[in-house]
């Protein structure tokens, strides 16, 4: 890195007044311009300083970090990296898990690319250096010039928020901004593209012309080989379709198994498996005929082509709009009132949250220039997690997952989820396509703690996997599980499971709530009624589990908080400081949905 200033003082190589110009005229560059104009003099100079980099690079002394949980922030940190080393330039390539917040000061230049996970969070590995970046009040970087590219989902509340939170706090920090934060949706290739574009641009020239020898000895660092992935998912079929809750319930749970081959997928319990839904076909139907488009018109959807009906089944998301869509319908449709909409981020953004896609091409009837131009307008439709059932060995060839058929509302209509109902559809034969998706941050323990499983509904998959592997190891550290459905009669999923591994001691305690039962008790109540063994377990170092429903699993992690407190006889104070040392020694674990 090129100390700052020059250990050599000015006015021992420049007249007076030829420094005063120099001087001025640098006080006026932005950090871009600074930037470039450094690889600019070194190329007329013909020369490269000596230290961190290799011979021949311009030296920018840039890091290029990534924050990413499913490898899109990856990939693009990878072909950024490539690109820079391709022009000749020096870079270092970091994931977020490995840095540390001490080594930013030495870091003159940072291009950080991140995606959002959980509920606002950051990604898994990013999880350690983003809190400890905000803890780090004694630390300024001033002399740091930074640029942020986050990832996100605009489906989600928390849109892009680890990149908003890394943006902010690098720049509280004193870090000096080298262009305005890009936020993506999940469409996010042109938009990174031209956000990696602008940086590629802004570096200076190289000196020389040896950015070939540069490119020969850069060594990127290696992905990690997976057999299946997001972008290469194992095509399977589906082996069995089990409804598990009683005729009656509309919106029941089923146990669906799919084909593996024997040690195609690696998967601890706690994992989960991404899926590639398709749309329901009367969906497809509806756009079809609302756009007046033919479904056989030749399209192309992420660089393969298929026909418009094709690309609507199993590429875009034919419910949510987004304000991209909403700009290209207000064109189409000629409405000024969703031009205006459009316009304003904020507006349209809570707009678009009350709005179906149909309730938009029904309201505002346009006519679409070409299918390819629908189909360049719509978001591509995201895999969904589900929670793996079953306990996952090298000879495993099956996969379980629990799943509920889910409904959601969008102003005053109801709608199906696109997920849960194409899989609680699919029948024994049906192909299905989905890949591995680890989830460190649920690690189902191998030791010798004590373990506390609070699930409601389909939570209850990453236990019954758990479960099984407690069994086929022969752990015996003590197990709880406190569980949560409707209706006893209806909604006991696995019941015949739970009571056999209760008998054969695999399960230590087991307490199942119905809340339709006995309305006024949650699950959450289980603990305030066995305090003091909660007490006792959390003394013995205990680990708690929560999977589930969201809304249901946070207020029921309240009451155990609060059931907690009363049995230690703590002051509110007190027992928030127990809980917040908890959560940091990882000993509170959330898979909430
Ligand atoms: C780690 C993890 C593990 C999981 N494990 C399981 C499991 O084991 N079993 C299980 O059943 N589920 C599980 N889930 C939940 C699952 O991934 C899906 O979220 C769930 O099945 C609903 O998906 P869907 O496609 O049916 O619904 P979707 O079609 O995705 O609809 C759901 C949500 O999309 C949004 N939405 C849709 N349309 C609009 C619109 N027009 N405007 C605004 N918002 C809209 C709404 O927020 C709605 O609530 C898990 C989730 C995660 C993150
Ligand atoms: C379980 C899950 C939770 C997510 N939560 C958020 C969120 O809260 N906010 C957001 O903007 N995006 C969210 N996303 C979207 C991701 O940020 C987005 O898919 C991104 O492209 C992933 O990049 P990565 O593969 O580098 O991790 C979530 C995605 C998943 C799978």
């Amino acid at each position: 890195m090129t100390a700052w200033p020059p250990p050599v003082s000015p006015a021992k190589i420049f007249p007076a007044d030829q420094w005063q110009q120099i001087d001025g005229l640098v006080q006026q560059l932005d950090p871009a311009q600074t930037l470039w104009l450094s690889g600019y003099l070194a190329a007329r100079a013909g020369v490269t300083e000596s230290g961190a980099n290799a011979p021949g690079t311009a030296n920018t002394d840039l890091t290029i970090a990534y924050g990413s949980e499913t490898g899109n922030c990856e990939q693009l940190a990878r072909k950024l990296f490539e690109a820079v080393r391709q022009r000749g330039h020096a870079a270092r390539l970091v994931d977020l898990a490995t840095l540390k917040v001490r080594q930013l000061r030495k870091i003159s230049t940072l291009w950080l690319i991140t995606s959002t996970h959980g509920d606002g969070d950051p990604p898994l590995g990013a999880v350690d250096f983003h809190r400890d970046l905000h803890a780090a009040d004694n630390i300024k970087l001033n002399a740091m010039h930074y640029a942020v590219l986050a990832l996100g989902d605009s489906s989600y509340d928390h849109f892009c928020q680890t990149g908003i939170d890394f943006d902010e706090r690098l720049a509280a920090m004193g870090a000096t901004r080298l262009a305005a934060r890009v936020d993506c949706d999940v469409d996010f290739e042109a938009a990174a593209q031209q956000w990696c574009d602008e940086r590629l641009a802004a570096l200076p020239p190289v000196a020389g012309n040896r950015a070939e020898e540069a490119v020969a000895s850069a060594t990127i660092p290696g992905a990690p080989a997976a057999l299946h992935s997001k972008r290469e998912p194992l095509c399977s079929e589906v082996l069995e379709r089990l409804p598990l809750s009683a005729p009656a319930r509309r919106r029941g749970n089923y146990h669906l198994t799919v084909a593996l081959d024997e040690g195609s997928l690696a998967l601890e319990p706690g994992d989960a498996v991404g899926v590639f839904a398709h749309n329901p076909a009367a969906l497809v139907e509806a756009v079809l005929a609302d756009t007046r488009l033919s479904a056989d018109d030749p399209v192309e959807a992420d660089r393969r082509s298929m026909t418009l009906a094709e690309a609507l089944r199993g590429e875009r998301d034919l419910a949510i709009p987004t304000r991209k869509f909403l700009q290209h319908w207000a064109q189409w449709s000629g409405a000024e009132v969703l031009r205006e909409l459009a316009d304003d981020a904020r507006e349209s953004r809570e707009w678009l949250k009350r709005h179906h896609l149909l309730d938009i091409l029904r309201s505002f009837p346009a006519k679409v220039p070409s299918a390819q131009h629908l189909v360049d307008a719509l978001r591509p439709l995201q895999p969904r997690l589900y929670d793996v059932a079953n306990h996952i060995t090298a000879d495993t060839d099956e996969l379980d997952l629990l799943i509920k058929r889910f409904d959601y509302r969008v102003g005053d209509k109801e709608h199906p989820g696109i997920a849960s109902y194409y899989l609680c559809d699919l029948a024994p034969g049906d192909p299905v396509r989905l890949y591995p998706h680890r989830n460190a941050r649920f690690a189902l323990p191998q030791r010798k703690e004590p373990v506390i499983l609070v699930a409601y509904g389909t939570g209850l998959a990453p236990y019954r996997a758990y479960l099984q592997a407690r069994a086929a190891r022969g752990d015996d550290n003590p197990c709880w599980l406190v569980m949560g459905e409707q209706v006893y009669e209806q909604d006991f999923l696995y019941q015949l499971e739970w009571q056999d591994w209760l008998a054969g001691a695999k399960l230590t305690h087991l307490d199942p709530v119905f809340a339709d039962d006995k309305p006024r008790r949650q699950l959450g109540s289980v603990f305030v009624e066995q305090a003091d063994r909660l007490h006792r377990w959390l003394a013995d170092n205990a680990v708690i589990y929560l999977c589930g429903e969201k809304s249901i699993l946070d207020q029921c992690e309240q009451q155990i908080q609060y059931a907690y407190g009363e049995a230690a006889g703590l002051t509110p104070d007190d027992n928030a400081t127990f809980w917040k040392a908890l959560a940091d020694e990882g000993r509170v674990r959330r898979n909430l949905y």
